[in-house]
C-alpha cells in the first residue's frame, strides 16, 4: 500500500474540523458557568485545534450504519471530550511533562496545574453528559454509555501501564497492549458509539468495531513514529519527547522501518473489515488511508 504523504485532507476530516467548535461551543454554553476560569480551561483544552479523528470516525460510522451526520453529534463530543481529558492530563508534570500541545502551551502551562487537573476532571464528566442528554433512544443511550465507560477506563489503564514502562524495555505482546489501552480502545469506541447512533445492525457493527481495532493500534504505533521522525513545528508537540522519557514505543523495539511498515500493515487490515460494507463506508476506508500518511 503506498504511503500518501501529499493526500488532500478526506472531506469527513475537513467537514469533522468545521463542525466540532460549533457543536462543542453549543454544548459548553448549557454548563454551569460560575467558574469562569474552569470554563476558558475547558474551552482551551477543547477549541484549540486537534484534527478531531474521534468526532470524524463517530460521524463516519454512523453514516456507514445509514444514519444521519447528526445522529452522531452527541458522541462525537462524548469521545472528543474524553480525548481531550486524556491529553491535559497526559501533558501534566506528573505524567508526560510536556510543555507544548497542538502548537500552544499545554493547558497546566497557560492556567496552573490545579485548573488543568479540573478541567480534565470536568470534561470526562461531560462526555458522559453529552450522552446523557442526546435526543437517541435509551436503548442506544445505555449501550453507547458502557462502551464508553469502557474504553476510559482502558484508557486510564493504559496509561499506567505505559508509565510504568518507561525505561523498560517491553516485549511486543505487553507493548502491543499498552498502545491498545492507552489510546486504540478510545478510537474504537468512537467508531462503536458513532454506528450505535446510527442504528447499526449487529453485522456492520461488528465490521466496524474490527476496522477501529486495527486503526487504533496503528494510529498509536504512527504517533510512536512521527514522535521520532516528526519536526516539532508540524507535530505542535515536541517531537523526540518519548525517547526523553525512555518511553516503550514501536520504533524503539522495531526500529523505525518496521514500525512504519506494521502501521501499514494494520492500516490494511483495518481496511479489509470494512470489505462486507459498501460506499457507504468509503469515508472511513479514506480516513484510515490518511491517518497512516499523517505528519502530525
Ligand atoms: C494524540 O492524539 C494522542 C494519542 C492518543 C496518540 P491525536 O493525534 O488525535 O491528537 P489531536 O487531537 O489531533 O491533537
Ligand atoms: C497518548 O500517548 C495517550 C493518551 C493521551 C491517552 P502519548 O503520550 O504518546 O500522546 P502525545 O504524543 O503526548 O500526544
Ligand atoms: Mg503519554
Ligand atoms: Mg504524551
Ligand atoms: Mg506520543
Amino acid at each position: 500500500m503506498p504511503d500518501a504523504v501529499s493526500a488532500p485532507q478526506p472531506t469527513l476530516l475537513h467537514d469533522a474540523r468545521e463542525h466540532f467548535p460549533l457543536i462543542f461551543a453549543d454544548f459548553l454554553a448549557q454548563q454551569n458557568h460560575l467558574d469562569r476560569r474552569l470554563i476558558e480551561a475547558i474551552a482551551y483544552a477543547m477549541q484549540n485545534g486537534g484534527k478531531r479523528v474521534r468526532p470524524a470516525l463517530a460521524w463516519g460510522a454512523c453514516m456507514a450504519a445509514g444514519g444521519s451526520w447528526s445522529d452522531a453529534d452527541s458522541a462525537a463530543i462524548a469521545v472528543e471530550c474524553i480525548h481531550g481529558y486524556s491529553l491535559v492530563h497526559d501533558d501534566l508534570p506528573c505524567m508526560d511533562d510536556d510543555d507544548l500541545r497542538r502548537g500552544q502551551p499545554t493547558c497546566h502551562r497557560q492556567f496552573d496545574e490545579a485548573t488543568a487537573l479540573l478541567a480534565g476532571d470536568a470534561l470526562q464528566a461531560l462526555a458522559f453528559r453529552s450522552i446523557a442528554t442526546s435526543p437517541r433512544s435509551a436503548a442506544v443511550r445505555a449501550a453507547q454509555t458502557g462502551r464508553l465507560a469502557e474504553a476510559a477506563f482502558d484508557m486510564v489503564v493504559g496509561q499506567q501501564l505505559d508509565l510504568a514502562a518507561e525505561g523498560c524495555r517491553l516485549a511486543l505482546e505487553p507493548l502491543e497492549a499498552v498502545h491498545r489501552h492507552k489510546t486504540g480502545a478510545l478510537i474504537r469506541a468512537a467508531a462503536v458509539l458513532g454506528a450505535l447512533a446510527g442504528g447499526a445492525d449487529q453485522a456492520t457493527l461488528d465490521a466496524i468495531d474490527r476496522y477501529a481495532d486495527r486503526l487504533g493500534l496503528a494510529f498509536q504505533v504512527h504517533d510512536d513514529v512521527l514522535d521520532v521522525i516528526g519536526d516539532t513545528a508540524v507535530l505542535g508537540k515536541r517531537s523526540g519527547a518519548d525517547a526523553a522519557l525512555q518511553k516503550s514505543t514501536y520504533p524503539a523495539l522495531l526500529g523505525l522501518d518496521a514500525a512504519r511498515d506494521l502501521a501499514r500493515e494494520l492500516t490494511g487490515q483495518a481496511l479489509a473489515a470494512l470489505a462486507p460494507l459498501g460506499s457507504e463506508a468509503d469515508p472511513l476506508r479514506e480516513l484510515a488511508r490518511f491517518l497512516m500518511a499523517r505528519d502530525h
